[in-house]
């Protein structure tokens, strides 16, 4: 008989944590089949490593050293232990303000995720919000996907619209943008834990 498995999950995340809430609340009311081993950020005082806390999490603060968007290798080399030696098989980025490069990628291959506030391939990177407004455009939204080499970019997992409105600012859509996230990411998590337990924990199969 196939034991039913739980995914288990690390959270990166550098800020207030409200994916993460969402993705954590969501696994203890038990909609979600995942275990979260593992949450880190490279902010020492980030709210989300007291959500951590909250939930009763492991969590951990990660020096990043001495570069502005990225870790230092070694240090990254760390993180890729960390979460090994959580037994992590799925990373989510909630908010994970550095660029992720080969030490990670090599280390969980296909198995990074992102949500990224815009509908992707259009508007990567910072403030993708107020880059719609500028823009003109009338819907945005937000998008989870696979991490690759490139930044928020990789094979799109799903997307959700959020419509903009004559009289947005760039906190009204962004805070409108931020209530979507919270149902898109836990249903892609879901559905990832789904074939998970499908597979019989053999992530490596899972596309
Ligand atoms: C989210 O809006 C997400 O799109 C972006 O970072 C933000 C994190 O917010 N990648 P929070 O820390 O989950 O509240």
């Amino acid at each position: 008989m196939i034991q039913m498995k739980h995914l288990p999950i690390g959270i990166l995340g550098s800020g207030k944590g409200s994916n993460c809430r969402a993705i954590l609340e969501r696994i203890r009311s038990g909609d979600l089949s995942a275990e979260p081993r593992l949450v880190v950020s490279d902010v020492l005082d980030a709210p989300i490593l007291d959500l951590a806390r909250e939930f009763g999490v492991a969590n951990a603060y990660l020096p990043p050293g001495r570069f502005r968007t990225r870790l230092e290798p070694e240090i990254e080399e760390q993180l890729v232990q960390m979460l090994q030696d959580a037994g992590v098989e799925l990373v989510v980025l909630a908010g994970f303000m550095r660029v992720l490069h080969e030490p990670m990628l090599k280390g969980f291959p296909r198995r990074i995720i992102n949500i990224h506030p815009s509908l992707l391939p259009k508007f990567p990177g910072l403030e993708a919000w107020k880059q719609a407004l500028a823009a003109g455009e009338t819907v945005t939204g937000c998008t989870v996907h696979y991490v690759d080499e490139k930044i928020d970019h990789g094979q799109i997992l799903g997307q959700r619209e959020v419509a903009i409105l004559p009289n947005d600012t760039p906190e009204s859509l962004h805070a409108r943008i931020q209530i979507v996230e919270r149902e898109l990411y836990p249903a892609i998590i879901a559905e990832l834990c789904e074939k998970y337990v499908k597979d019989a924990g053999n992530f490596e199969t899972a596309g």
